[in-house]
This record gives structure tokens, C-alpha cells and sequence, in this order.
């Protein structure tokens, strides 16, 4: 059983922390990056955890002769790919970057993947995909709405992407894994988000606020139909979600897949508002947070949670970590990062 995977972005939050799962699992992992949004610091931090330092090749997987270049010297069987750009407002402001990034990257590695024979792949689609979704929780099979912003519609194209090339692959099976939102960090601090600039999602602005970086965190609007007005998302932490990768190469390698293009939700199937998730920072870490309340941020859903009966069935996967422990260790990375005494 050939048991390398390749892993494009692995430098990148996500990526990291699933190199780490996969390692511990057995795994020998080839990282790619460009670095574009991640830094070479957290191929140390994998390496301070499991002991192991992974391949590593810098490359942008959009260049296709690097890639193919990658393919040629190393035989991994899998391939899980996180290389793309991600901040929702950018991609409304820059929509090229986004279609030229997140499309190329796929449609290079599907490519060399049909060419050199490698059967596996996951990909790291979103909860984006539903856009404002009928009814909640979702469900796989919930329609997927249009997208409400270019960053959204790469996930949506990249979804039918995979599967059409799937379908007309023979040997090729895929898995995107629709991600809620991804928080926390590793619990030993040794690898975490490390955003560029000013931070778009909640809980880096969070602990960036707390670390002093920033002034004061502005909650997006608390007159929304919800029990406290504030949105309602579903959080998972970071080693949870990380773990769900593993366990997708895992029925791909063992040859589990019921069907050649599978998706599945990764979340808690817990909304949790923004007051909670502030108010639940501040007591996991005995802290105060300076934050006021500011007016909708345009392009935010009402709410949106996971049904993952698909997951925690086929997968055999289940969110395991409480939401306090996730955003204790959130802040212990923002104090390792920042040099804080905690
Ligand atoms: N929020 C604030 N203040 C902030 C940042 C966020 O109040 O400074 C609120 C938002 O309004 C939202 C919640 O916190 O209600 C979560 O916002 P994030 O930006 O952390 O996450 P989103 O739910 O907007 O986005 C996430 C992923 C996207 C993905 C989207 C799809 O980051 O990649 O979910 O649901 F597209």
C-alpha cells in the first residue's frame, strides 16, 4: 500500500496541521508551498511535534513544469490540496487572482495526476458552497445556492472540476471536504494561523485584540434574526478538521469509497453566535476583551451548521475537541507568536 501523500499548501494553517495528523498516522508526507500565505516557520513547528521534518519543495502550483517536476521525482499515491487563496473580501475585490489561482492550481494537479497514474485525492472545498442556505443544518445533499463571492464560485467550480475529471479518470477517486470555519491551533503551540496583515475572521482578530495588536474587535452587526442578534457559525478546531484528512486518504488508500467523487461536511453540528464564541474566549482564558458592536459586514450569512451524519458514519470521523480547549490553545499560539507570558 503506498502510503505517501503529497500535500500542496502544507505550510499553510490547514495544511500544517494535517501534516502533522498524517505523520502521526504513518504517513511520509511531500510538502509543496510557494510560501504566498504561509511561512517556513511552521515546517519547524511540524518538525518540533512529530519529530519529522517532511520533503519539502518550494513550488507554486500553478507553475505546472515545478509541479510536473514534483511528480516525476517522488511516487506518493495521494495528493491532498490546499494551495488557495482565501479571504472572501479580496477575492470581490480581485477576482482574476482568485479564479487564476484556485482554478490553475486544481486544474495542474488533475492533470498530472491523470498523466502519471495517482489515484487519491481530497480537496478543500467549503461551507461557502451552500451560500445562504433554505434550510439549516445542511446536509450534503442540500442544494448548493450561488455563490456570493468569487472566492466562493472557485469553490463551487473546483467541486465540479474534481468531479467531472473524476468521473473520466479511470483509477482517479476524489473527497472534498466542505470545511466550516477552521479555529484554534495545535496544542503545543508549536504550529498555528499565522493571517498576513490584518486579520479578516473572527477568532485571529480575537486573540490579536486580546495580544494588543489591535484596538478592539467590531462584532459584524447584532440585529440579525438569531436568539443574540450576533450570526451563528459552525467552529471546528483545527486538529478535528485536520484529522478528517487523514481519515479520507485512509478510505481512498483502503479502497472504502462508496462511490469515485465523495463529499462530506466538517463541523461540529453546533452553531455558536459571535457573543458566545467572544464571551467563551474571554472565560477559557480568564481574559477581558475590548470589543464593540459595528454594523453588518456585507456578504455574511445569517447562519449556517453542519449536519455531519455523513462524516461521523462513513468517515468514522467526530468533532472531539470542546470549543474552550480550542480557543485556549488559540491563544496560547497567539502568546508563542507574540513572545506573551500567558
Ligand atoms: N466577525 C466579526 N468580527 C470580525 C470578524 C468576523 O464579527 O472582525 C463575524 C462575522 O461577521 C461572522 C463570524 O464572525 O459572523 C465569522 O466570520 P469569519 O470571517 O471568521 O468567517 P466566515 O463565516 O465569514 O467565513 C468562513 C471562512 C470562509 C468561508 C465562509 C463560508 O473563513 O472561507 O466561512 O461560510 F467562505
Amino acid at each position: 500500500m503506498n502510503r505517501r501523500v503529497l500535500v500542496a499548501g502544507g505550510a499553510g494553517y490547514i495544511g500544517s496541521h494535517t501534516t502533522v495528523e498524517l505523520i502521526a498516522a504513518g504517513y511520509d508526507v511531500i510538502v509543496v508551498d510557494n510560501f504566498s500565505n504561509s511561512d517556513a516557520s511552521s515546517l519547524e513547528g511540524i518538525q518540533r511535534i512529530t519529530g519529522v521534518m517532511p520533503t519539502f519543495i518550494e513550488a507554486d502550483c500553478c507553475d505546472k513544469e515545478a509541479m510536473r517536476r514534483v511528480f516525476e521525482a517522488h511516487d506518493f499515491d495521494s495528493v491532498i490540496h490546499f494551495a488557495a487563496f482565501k479571504a472572501v473580501g479580496e477575492s470581490v475585490a480581485e477576482p482574476m487572482k482568485y479564479y487564476r489561482n484556485n482554478l490553475l492550481s486544481l486544474l495542474n494537479i488533475l492533470e498530472l495526476m491523470r498523466e502519471y497514474g495517482r489515484r487519491n485525492v481530497v480537496f478543500s472545498s467549503s461551507a461557502t458552497v451552500y451560500g445562504d442556505a433554505d434550510v439549516l443544518p445542511v446536509t450534503e445533499m442540500t442544494p448548493r445556492k450561488p455563490a456570493t463571492s468569487p472566492y466562493g464560485n472557485t469553490k463551487q467550480m473546483s467541486e465540479d472540476i474534481l468531479r467531472d475529471m473524476v468521473h473520466a479518470t479511470e483509477g482517479l477517486q476524489g473527497i472534498a471536504l466542505r470545511y466550516f470555519n477552521p479555529i484554534g491551533a495545535h496544542p503545543s503551540a508549536h504550529i498555528g494561523e499565522l493571517p498576513r496583515g490584518v486579520p479578516n475572521n473572527l477568532v485571529p482578530y480575537i486573540t490579536q485584540t486580546a495580544a494588543g495588536v489591535r484596538e478592539c474587535l467590531s462584532i459584524f452587526g447584532d440585529d440579525y434574526p438569531t436568539p443574540d442578534g450576533s450570526c451563528l457559525r459552525d467552529y471546528i478546531d483545527i486538529v478535528d478538521l485536520a484529522r478528517a484528512h487523514v481519515l479520507a486518504i485512509g478510505r481512498m488508500v483502503e479502497g472504502r469509497s462508496k462511490a469515485r467523487y465523495e463529499v462530506f461536511n466538517v463541523g461540529t453540528g453546533r452553531p455558536v453566535s459571535v457573543f458566545e464564541l467572544v464571551k467563551g474566549f474571554e472565560q477559557a482564558n480568564d481574559l477581558k476583551l475590548n470589543y464593540r458592536v459595528a454594523a453588518r459586514r456585507e456578504g455574511d450569512v445569517t447562519a449556517i451548521w453542519a449536519d455531519t451524519t455523513l462524516a461521523n458514519e462513513e468517515l468514522g470521523w467526530h468533532a472531539e475537541r470542546e470549543l474552550c480547549d480550542t480557543l485556549r490553545a488559540a491563544w496560547a499560539w497567539e502568546c508563542s507568536v507574540r513572545g506573551i507570558d500567558r
